[in-house]
């Protein structure tokens, strides 16, 4: 059981590597992704982040059922909270992420990839919220994130009939942002990281800010922050070089200054 973090440049690379080839999230697993993920978080030079599965067959095939076969009431809570701190963190971090999805992303696999930014995928992916067959509702945050990414008719579909949703229909579907062959999944997910991690980072961050308001259903305060965010972006040497390199004709150069906090109250 391993969370391999691998960096290159900007982009930092975490790899889900757990039994039988898929990456089955147990609770030592998941604290080693939480500690990933708040290690990474704290790092700058950290434009952007990739989240994928070791091997071939899966992302992650979801809470490990031998786990949770014999939770009582307050322990399913403890797991549920777990996951959530997890998705959360994934959700909250500071610049964006991209989940890769090499296979199978079932359950709290799927609830993982559901709480990054972007989705790519294998043609050979599948994505579920199988839980329902298991005798539980979704636990790590499904109900409430894929409802928001394909409306309720669609998500009240797949959740309650737990069926595996193959790449072209999650495509279809919006559930992926696109899907390539399994030999090219990491080196489009590496490339799009990387056309992220060449954009201003404060202005990349920014941005993510003011839209997980939209995400929130929070409009006003999601316009509010927007704008505080825009004014705060002026003056600072990222919008000076984006601005200078546009009008002198050349590829900005960013070297990650971020803005100074006390103006973006
Ligand atoms: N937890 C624990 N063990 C799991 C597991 C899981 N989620 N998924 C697979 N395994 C185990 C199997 O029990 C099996 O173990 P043994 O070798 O000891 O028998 C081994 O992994 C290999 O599995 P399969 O033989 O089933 O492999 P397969 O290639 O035929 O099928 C699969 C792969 C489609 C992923 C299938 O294993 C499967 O459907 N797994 C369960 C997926 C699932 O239901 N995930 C949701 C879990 S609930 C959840 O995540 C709740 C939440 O909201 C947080």
């Amino acid at each position: 059981m391993a969370v391999d973090v691998l960096r290159h440049r900007h982009v930092a690379t975490v790899t889900l590597d757990a039994a039988a080839g898929l990456n089955v999230l147990a609770r030592d697993q998941l604290g080693l992704l939480l500690d990933a993920l708040r290690g990474l978080r704290e790092d700058p030079s950290v434009r952007c982040l990739i989240l994928t599965g070791a091997g071939t067959k899966a992302f992650a095939a979801g809470a490990d059922i031998r786990e949770m076969a014999d939770l009582t009431e307050p322990e399913g809570l403890a797991y549920a909270r777990l996951g959530h701190a997890v998705a959360n963190a994934l959700e909250g971090f500071p610049r964006p992420t991209i989940a890769a999805i090499n296979g199978y992303a079932l359950g709290g696999g799927s609830e993982l990839a559901l709480a990054c930014d972007i989705r790519l995928a294998t043609e050979e992916a599948q994505i579920a919220q199988p839980e329902v067959m298991l005798g539980i509702p979704p636990g790590w945050g499904g109900t409430q994130r894929l409802t928001r990414l394909i409306g309720p008719g669609f998500a009240a579909e797949l959740i309650y009939t737990g069926r595996r949703v193959k790449a072209g229909e999650a495509l279809r579907l919006g559930i992926f942002n696109a899907v390539y062959p399994a030999d090219r999944l990491m080196e489009e997910a590496t490339l799009l990281a990387e056309q992220i991690a060449a954009n201003s980072p404060s202005a990349v961050s920014a941005a993510k800010r003011a839209m997980a308001l939209a995400v929130a259903g929070q409009p006003d305060a999601g316009l509010a922050t927007e704008a505080a965010l825009f004014a705060a972006q002026f003056g600072t040497a990222e919008q000076r070089e984006g601005m200078t390199a546009f009008l002198e004709k050349r590829k900005p150069v960013f070297t990650g200054a971020e803005p100074d906090p006390k103006a973006i109250r």
